[in-house]
């Protein structure tokens, strides 16, 4: 065996050196550790479907399998280190492999290929995260119930950002509640179309050993089977993509929550204050307490679709079947979930500590006419039509701002100069409180 073995799968046709460079250059180690448990999984599916097949005896799969399980333990203890000079975390357990267990560890990869091996690893990973996250997305559910049912209080809904109608601090929280169940039924469902195994299709068309894919497919937990094609097998990436796609949106939703919690926090809207433990000083001004952990999930929200943005660019003019460029799924998809994973953690921790200021919300809800439209729905129910209900209150409206008054505390007999229909039981009506009394707003309640 050439000596370029001790480091690489291959050699046997070249005459020269690897550059240092190239090497580097090449190799995926600095983002795929991860990868090491899931690939250790697949191969010992592998070598049981190649025994059941004949292409192993027993007593070799056994040799083979307790090798990969002693790399694992190894691995793990921290004992076995995956450097640069594996190009990959392929090369790095299979010559771990023959280095502890000879010659018999050679036959490890018998009608396979890192081709079909790499997209095994990724799916399994990339599932099992989908799962991970699904339990953070929970996580950050209860923690926005809890927060949301300790706090009722009234408070301004907005468009355009500018006061529009009263809602309550409680039903605003629970709208994220939402956003975050459906991010989750995304993901189940994109683990769902990505659950058909690629073990089998090889390089790009498959072995003519007589493999049994549906084998390995079912020892790997793939519900779909194996994957039809073997092109396609190897050169799909839409399960990355498409999980990157949910993330992108989930962090979306996330960082929408985060501007919010930064406005709610500044002394111009002063409706919660957030925990000490997640925000930061200033190094000059003695008073900033500033909301970092906010603005971090802010922040990074583009680094995810940076993500997703970098995969797609990468796919996009590939000719089938596997091209080196594929290999950056690993980074974009490791970056993703980093962010994606500590922005629900710290997004649940700070929704969980918040403390809320329902009498800067009730303040605010008496500025800015947010009764407005409640007053049209009021000459409604006395037969006026909408638009010229709608109308009617603008220059009620209008002539409030002049006498810098709210609608509220206009006499019965200034109201009438604007609309005879108005009686005595407007003020009930649009008080805002009762309001959230009144037909289907009680669900808000
Ligand atoms: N490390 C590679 C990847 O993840 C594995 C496939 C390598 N195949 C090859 N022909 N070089 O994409």
């Amino acid at each position: 065996m050439p000596d370029t073995y001790t480091t690489k799968l291959w050699g046997g046709r070249f005459r020269g050196d690897e550059d240092a460079l190239m090497q580097r250059f090449n190799s995926e180690c600095w983002r795929t550790d991860w990868l090491v448990e899931p690939d250790i999984e697949g191969s010992l599916a592998h070598v049981a479907m190649l025994e059941r097949c004949g292409l192993l005896t027993a007593a070799e799969r056994e040799v083979i399998a307790d090798g990969l399980r002693s790399i694992l333990a190894d691995y793990r203890a921290g004992k076995l280190a995956y450097t640069e000079e594996y190009e990959d975390v392929h090369t790095f357990v299979e010559l771990h492999l023959i280095r502890r267990i000879g010659d018999v560890g050679k036959k490890l990869h018998t009608a396979r290929s890192r081709n079909d091996q790499c997209n095994v690893d990724m799916k399994l990973y990339v599932k099992r995260q989908t799962g991970e996250v699904a339990a953070l997305i929970d996580a950050l559910c209860a923690a926005l119930e809890k927060t949301a049912q300790e706090n009722p209080w009234i408070m301004p809904g907005y468009t355009h950002l500018q006061r529009a109608q009263v809602v309550t601090f409680r039903y605003h929280l629970l709208a994220y509640r939402e956003m975050l169940l459906r991010d989750k039924k995304r993901l189940r469902n994109a683990a769902d179309v990505m659950d058909e195994c690629p073990l089998g299709c090889g390089a790009l068309a498959g072995t003519t050993h007589a493999i049994d894919r549906a084998f390995t497919a079912e020892a790997l937990g793939f519900s779909g089977g194996p994957c039809a094609n073997f092109i396609d097998g190897v050169s799909d990436r839409d399960f990355v993509l498409e999980v990157l796609s949910d993330f992108s949106i989930l962090m979306m939703h996330l960082s929408r929550l985060a501007e919010e919690l930064i406005l709610w926090s500044s002394a111009e809207f002063g409706f919660i204050e957030l925990d000490d433990r997640y925000t930061t000083g200033s190094s000059i001004m003695p008073q900033k307490k500033n909301p970092d952990g906010a603005e971090l999930v802010r922040g990074r929200t583009g680094r995810v679709y940076g993500d997703l943005m970098a995969l797609l660019c990468a796919m996009k003019g590939l000719p089938l079947a596997y091209n080196k460029d594929m290999q950056q799924d690993k980074d974009s998809f490791a970056d993703a979930l980093d962010v994606v994973t500590t922005s629900l953690l710290m997004m649940e921790r700070m929704i969980a500590t918040l403390q809320a200021k329902p009498g800067a919300m009730r303040a605010a809800v008496t500025r800015g006419f947010l009764n407005a439209t409640e007053v049209a729905d009021y000459l409604v129910a006395r037969g006026v039509p909408f638009r010229d209900a709608h109308g009617i209150v603008g220059q009620i409206v209008l002539y409030c701002e002049d006498a810098g008054k709210s609608i509220e505390a206009l006499s019965l007999e200034e109201l009438r100069r604007f609309s005879p229909v108005i009686e005595e039981d407007i003020f009930p009506y649009i008080d805002y409180d009762a309001i959230l009394q009144k037909g289907i707003k009680k669900e808000m309640l």
